[in-house]
């Protein structure tokens, strides 16, 4: 058998006896894990221009789904707002299946769907076409990740749109030096799952402040105490990480656009650097110039996660400029925002080892307490108004857009735009 085959027989069986992420199915009764990509009201975001209908049927793969957060976040939000269609997880790993399968199950949902088997067979196995394609953390251990996206792309409805993570290889510097070691100290396929495991515990207690793992604080995934934490992160039969660039390349490969890299503010430099002069050479570069410059200057990103669309799709996400938008927060009820917000003044963004501040509007918490999902621009700015006789609608706005630009680029707001 040749390499590749061996190696993607590895990938196969690590899923099986070690399904990643760990989850326990019962922990359904106690929350819901949301993340990014394929939060519903993203995708409407950066896919669809804000302008989904969602009463129409979404239709979603779910691509290497694995234990099931990206499918079953995603089914249940549909759930949640009455979205019909179907989520459809695809994965070649039975155990991890099962899991999803389980944790669907608990949590009462039926629009989905399981299609065991490879992503590369998609054509056959699940043709679409999809709206939404979700493929997180899946692509960087394919044998050609290029060919993969390609195949996914290949079944993407002509306005749909893609949503990816894959590793990224500043933020995860350290990781592949122990991949390597354990090439040495214990080669797949020469001994067991068990003993290479506990080799891996071995090495990672033996190595000093010095070695590079040690010196990456932002890499801790090994250290939550499971077996398939360890073994996705030292011992993967098959990963390789991205540069920026190199992300860039691998869309245009599969024929598709980015949109936007998440969050917004990690990828553009004029969010990150101070000094005004250095701002203004920045300024003048492209937003993928910018978001390869903001990879180097962060050093953080262990992922990235972006969307894409088709390249021929020119529709772009909305911008708050209509009074019928609707501003929608992410992660945090409009309570728990205007409970963050300061009432004018600098709220802290802080991810992966790094902090900075940015300038919020006087009306910040007052918006912030508005933003329901419900009511658009100008609902808002009438509440507002209620108490503040004097504030006109173009005084609104440009606090607004301050507030927006914000919670926009941190990846806590997006918009939605009234339908036909
Ligand atoms: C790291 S897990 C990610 C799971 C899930 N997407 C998530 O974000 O939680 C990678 C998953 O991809 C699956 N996988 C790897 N190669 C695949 C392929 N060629 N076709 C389908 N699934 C694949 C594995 O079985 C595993 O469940």
């Amino acid at each position: 058998m040749s390499d590749s085959g061996r190696r993607d027989q590895l990938v196969q069986s690590q899923y099986e006896a070690y399904p990643y992420p760990e989850r326990k199915p019962a922990d359904e009764k106690k929350r819901l894990i949301v993340g990014s990509p394929s939060q519903l009201a993203e995708i409407n975001h950066y896919v669809f221009g804000g302008r989904r209908d969602l009463s129409k049927p979404l239709s979603v793969l779910v691509a290497g789904g694995g234990t099931g957060d990206g499918a079953i976040m995603l089914a249940q939000q549909m759930t949640d707002v009455s979205v019909p269609g179907e989520v459809v997880h695809l994965d070649q790993s039975e155990h991890s299946q099962a899991i999803a399968e389980e944790r669907a199950k608990i949590r009462g949902l039926t629009n989905i769907r399981f299609v065991r088997g490879s992503l590369l067979d998609v054509a056959e196995i699940a043709p679409g076409p999809w709206d939404y394609i979700d493929c997180c953390g899946v692509l960087h251990h394919l044998e050609d990740p290029n060919a993969g996206l390609a195949a996914l792309t290949n079944v993407l409805a002509p306005d749909g749109g893609i949503g990816v993570m894959v590793y990224g290889a500043l933020g995860r510097i350290g990781v592949y030096h122990v991949q390597e070691m354990m090439g040495v100290l214990a080669p797949p396929g020469e001994c067991d799952d068990q003993d290479r495991v506990a080799t891996t515990r071995r090495l990672i207690e033996n190595l000093p402040p010095t070695a590079w793992i040690n010196r990456n604080r932002l890499v801790s995934d090994h250290q939550d105490g499971g077996d398939p934490g360890l073994y996705d992160i030292f011992l993967h039969a098959r990963d390789r990480a991205y540069r920026v660039p190199e992300v860039i390349d691998l869309v245009a490969s599969a024929g598709l656009r980015l949109v936007t890299f998440l969050e917004p503010y990690r990828y553009d430099p004029l969010y990150l650097v101070r000094d005004p002069q250095l701002k203004k050479t920045l300024a003048a570069l492209d937003p993928l110039a910018r978001a390869a410059f903001a990879e180097l200057f962060l050093g953080n990103q262990k992922m990235h996660v972006f969307y894409a669309v088709r390249a021929d799709n020119s529709r772009s996400p909305p911008n708050p400029d209509s009074p019928a938008a609707i501003p929608t927060l992410i992660g945090l009820t409009a309570e728990q925002a205007a409970q963050q917000m300061p009432a004018g003044g600098k709220i802290s963004v802080a991810t992966e080892g790094h902090k900075l501040y940015m300038l919020m509007p006087p009306l910040a918490r007052a918006i912030a307490a508005l933003c329901d999902g419900q009511r658009d621009l100008a609902a808002i700015h009438g509440a507002i108004q209620a108490k503040r006789a004097d504030l006109d609608y173009d005084a609104f706005k440009s606090q607004f857009d301050k507030f927006y630009g914000v919670m926009n680029a941190i990846n806590r707001m997006v918009l939605r735009l009234p339908v036909g």
